[in-house]
């Protein structure tokens, strides 16, 4: 019988070199042979990356914080449904550049949604369906925002200002301290540090995988 793949997700602010990583676990798992699927939330599946480009239209200016919360979540149970939980029952891993815990971040940190109500909506969502690892790429609010800037015209959310990504990191860093699901890497150095942090997590992922 084919083993069930395994879930890993990226998470962190905005500008955290979350594409770089993903590239480099990809890499990782090619060579122990394990066939792996790279993805992002919001999006992931056509109907998701319609309601990504919702998400982040700046010209939805009246946007509500639940009709925000509930599109992030209609776009993860499309997700889950047609992309992830189907590559994973076919053995391949799936490594999601963001997932829940943006949810919890985002709106409920930097929004201001209580996080019982988010529980609730994950739980019609999605069950007890969650990730097998979470790596949170960490890094001073100010910086990231500098990298990601660099990158072209700011997003909906990229318009926020600062206190509301110090927000987000906070609760980044108070999810990863209620479970041992979440590992975080240190973002601040250069490609190798952050690489060289990253490589344990997912070898020992690998170990566990092979030991199941
Ligand atoms: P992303 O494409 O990762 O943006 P970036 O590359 O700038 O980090 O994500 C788009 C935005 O969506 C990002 O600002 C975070 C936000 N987001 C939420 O607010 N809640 C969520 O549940 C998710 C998945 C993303």
């Amino acid at each position: 019988m084919t083993q069930r793949g395994r879930f890993i997700t990226i998470e962190g602010v905005e500008g955290v070199g979350k594409s770089t990583s993903i590239e480099f676990i990809e890499e990782t798992l090619r060579r122990h042979g394990i066939p792996a699927v790279a993805t992002r939330e919001p999006g992931g599946t056509p109907l998701g990356e319609k309601i990504r480009a919702l998400l982040l239209d700046r010209g939805n200016t009246s946007m509500d914080e639940m009709t925000e919360l509930l599109l992030m979540f209609a776009a993860r149970v499309q997700h889950v449904r047609q992309l992830i939980e189907p590559a994973l029952a076919r053995g391949n891993w799936v490594i999601s550049d963001r997932f829940t815990d943006s949810s919890y971040a985002y709106q409920g940190g930097g929004r201001g949604v209580d996080s019982g109500l988010i529980e609730q909506v994950e739980e019609i969502s999605l069950g007890q369906f969650r990730p097998d690892l979470t790596i949170i790429l960490d890094l001073p609010v100010e910086a990231g925002m500098a990298r990601a800037t660099n990158r072209g015209e700011r997003d909906r959310f990229e318009a926020e200002d600062l206190a509301f990504f110090e927000r987000v990191r906070a609760t980044f860093m108070r999810l990863a301290a209620d479970n041992d699901r979440y590992h975080i890497v240190d973002a601040s150095g250069d490609i190798d540090a952050v690489q060289a942090a990253l490589a344990p997590i997912v070898e020992a992922e690998i170990s566990r995988a092979k030991g199941s």
